[in-house]
């Protein structure tokens, strides 16, 4: 998969793109990732990137030339079938989008510095403007790079164990169970004896009944992803509750 990432700080993503399975994966050419920088499109001799905002008010907004002068410099190495955006406005990020963006052969962020971007970029260069949460980001980078990494884990080969992907907190919309590891006792806090037996079949039982109970307490609205034979479990986690 090749990702096209606009940025005028590409500096940032040399460590995070060089460490660890996201790292190999680069390494590897599982994932091709290039940086243009929206500065070398200007045709100014300041080569600004952002302008005051028409109607007032503070902060700078992105203009529009230079962006998209960059995008459509890509047009020969990037299909362009998929131009997304980071923004706070956007919408939020899921499992689900970047399953579905994991399944393709290439895409470019955009990340903006500033307070926001003119909005015709919106409107006539992206295909998709997402958001990685509700709260403010001085920059769109740290947003890729969540993107860059969640994407590397989906894409055959990055994780050799993909049973690991699987039995990921939101893989099937809901939290993952408790982990334990040895030892079974510390400090006094004992493993639950039921992942100590060996019973394949209890244990995914348990594990089942548990991401439903920690979902429902902490995100009760990804309940909505739950399966009909989640019905009993629920029914039992309530009769222990009450
Ligand atoms: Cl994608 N960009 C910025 N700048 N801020 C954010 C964000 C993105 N998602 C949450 N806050």
């Amino acid at each position: 998969m090749r990702i096209d990432v606009l940025t005028l700080f590409p500096e940032m993503f040399s460590g995070p793109m060089s460490a660890s399975l996201l790292g190999k994966a680069i390494a590897n050419a599982i994932l091709d990732i290039h940086y243009t920088n929206p500065r070398e499109f200007t045709e100014d001799v300041h080569q600004k990137v952002d302008d005051t905002p028409y109607g007032g008010g503070p902060g700078m907004v992105m203009k529009c030339d230079a962006l998209f002068a960059a995008v459509e410099s890509l047009r020969e190495v990037n299909s362009l079938s998929r131009v997304v955006l980071m923004s706070p406005r956007g919408r939020p990020l899921t499992q689900a989008l970047v399953k579905e963006w994991s399944q393709t052969e290439d895409m470019v962020l955009i990340c903006g510095r500033y307070e926001g971007f003119d909005e015709r970029i919106s409107q006539g260069l992206v295909t998709d403007e997402v958001s990685i949460g509700d709260y403010v980001l001085s920059g769109g980078e740290l947003a890729a790079m969540v993107i860059i990494d969640a994407l590397s884990r989906m894409l055959p080969g990055v994780i050799g164990d993909f049973e690991s992907v699987t039995t990921d907190s939101f893989y099937d919309g809901i939290l993952g169970a408790p982990q334990y590891t040895r030892p079974a006792e510390f400090r006094g806090m004992e493993v639950p004896e039921v992942l100590l037996s060996g019973n394949h079949a209890l244990i995914e039982r348990y594990r089942r009944k548990e991401a439903l109970r920690v979902t429902r307490e902490r995100r009760p609205e990804l309940l909505e992803h739950c399966r009909a034979e989640d019905a009993a479990l629920l029914n039992e986690i309530d009769q222990e509750e009450h």
